[in-house]
């Protein structure tokens, strides 16, 4: 079945997400190591990289289906790091913009009957799933740990652990 040309263009809007999504932790990247974070500098490198490939599998999954993929244009975010619990928290919240796109995408799908897509797109709502999930438990965490000196220096290092081993 050929992609409805409205699914085409949500796609490719949900491409520009996904290109978002990797700038702003490349951005968070830089930030954290300019904080001295160095844990989260490199988990926050290894997000970039894996939102990458989110973004092209729709590209692979376009470019299969005889449609046109777009490259979205891209602004360097601005970014500003606090304290790590709200560095999360906006990492949550923008995780979450994500999904509800991926919601939009489905909804459109199955009301167009194209199930292909539908199921492709499944991926993504156990990718969100996984991404809110370590988000909050990052969230969890710090505010466990809290920010104090040794806390943070603790978190920031098992951070770095985690992102080394994935
Ligand atoms: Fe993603
Ligand atoms: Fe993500």
């Amino acid at each position: 079945m050929a992609i409805a040309a409205k699914i085409a263009s949500a796609l490719n809007a949900h491409i520009g997400l996904e290109a978002d999504a990797s700038n702003y932790y490349l951005a968070l990247s830089s930030a954290c190591a300019e904080k001295k974070w160095t844990g989260c500098a490199k988990f926050f490198l290894a997000q970039s990289a894996e939102e990458r490939e989110h973004l092209l599998k729709i590209f692979r999954y376009l470019v299969e289906n005889n449609v046109v993929a777009t490259v979205p244009e891209q602004k360097a975010p601005a970014v500003t790091i606090g304290s790590m619990r709200d560095l999360f928290a906006a990492c949550l919240k923008s995780e979450q913009r994500v999904s509800a796109s991926v919601t939009v995408l489905i909804d459109l799908a199955v009301s167009l009957k194209d199930y292909a897509t539908n199921h492709f797109l499944q991926w993504y709502v156990a990718e969100q799933q996984e991404e809110e999930q370590l988000f909050q438990g990052l969230i969890d965490e710090v505010t466990l740990v809290g920010e104090g000196g040794t806390g943070i220096y603790l978190l920031d290092k098992s951070i770095g652990a985690r992102a080394a081993s994935s």
